[in-house]
């Protein structure tokens, strides 16, 4: 599946802010919460609706609503978690899981260090959230380990992507469709994206 990129003036505007080395933690906060709500916003652009009966000030009519709880957003820990405050703000009852993990440097195999999903995450329509996809390394692994645990459906949330790490999360899990606000160049020889912003960990939580 082919990535699914935001194409909006406002989005090109905003990270422009992002990345700016001399935007300060509050701003920074703000912007990854409000760009990750525009992604929010795409990504559910195919949701299932349920007919519902309400009742206007002047009828009664029928009306469309989502069931809130088919929806699990996990952020990969640590920078994901600065994207909840933005899907909250458009779900606000949607279930939050948390995965943390590191590879094994001997056996390249991902290692949870904490995870924690709602319960019947198998039937959920789980979209992982992250604000850079670099190498892929993290949001494959983190995909790999919510398959193994059953889940079925899964989409991929990015604010920054780097060509390398869609290329090879195309390849591993081909079923997934990624959702990213931009696309940037490529990777430096550490794995960080240029131009991209840095450290979204340490922008988000000020601790470089
Ligand atoms: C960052 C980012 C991703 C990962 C992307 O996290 O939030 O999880 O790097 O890189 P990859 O695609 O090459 O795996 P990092 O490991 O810096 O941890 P942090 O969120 O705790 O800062
Ligand atoms: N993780 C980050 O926080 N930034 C990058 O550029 C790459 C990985």
């Amino acid at each position: 599946m082919e990535p699914i990129k935001l194409n909006h003036p406002l989005i090109e505007h905003k990270l422009a802010i992002l990345r700016d080395k001399r935007t300060g933690t509050k701003e920074f906060r703000e912007l990854i919460s409000e760009i990750t709500l525009f992604l929010c916003y795409e990504a559910m652009k195919d949701a299932k609706l349920k007919e519902v009966e309400i009742e206007t000030p002047i009828t009664k009519t029928k009306a469309k609503m989502l069931d809130e709880n088919d929806y699990v957003f996990v952020p990969i820990l640590r920078a994901g978690t600065g994207m909840i405050d933005g899907i909250v703000k458009m779900i606000p009852n949607a279930k939050i899981g948390h995965i943390g993990l590191y590879r094994n440097e001997e056996t390249l195999k991902p290692v949870r260090y904490y995870y924690k999903m709602p319960k019947g995450i198998e039937d959920k329509q789980v979209i992982i959230i992250d604000p850079m996809l670099a190498t892929g390394g993290s949001g494959i692994d983190a995909i790999t380990l919510l398959k193994e645990d059953g889940v079925k459906n899964l989409k991929f949330l990015s604010i920054i992507a780097a060509p390398e790490g869609l290329k090879k999360m195309q390849e591993v899990h081909p079923d997934v469709q990624i959702y990213c606000a931009t696309i940037d160049e490529h990777l430096n020889d550490v794995g960080y994206i240029v131009p991209g912003l840095g450290d979204a960990g340490d922008r988000i939580f000020g601790t470089k």
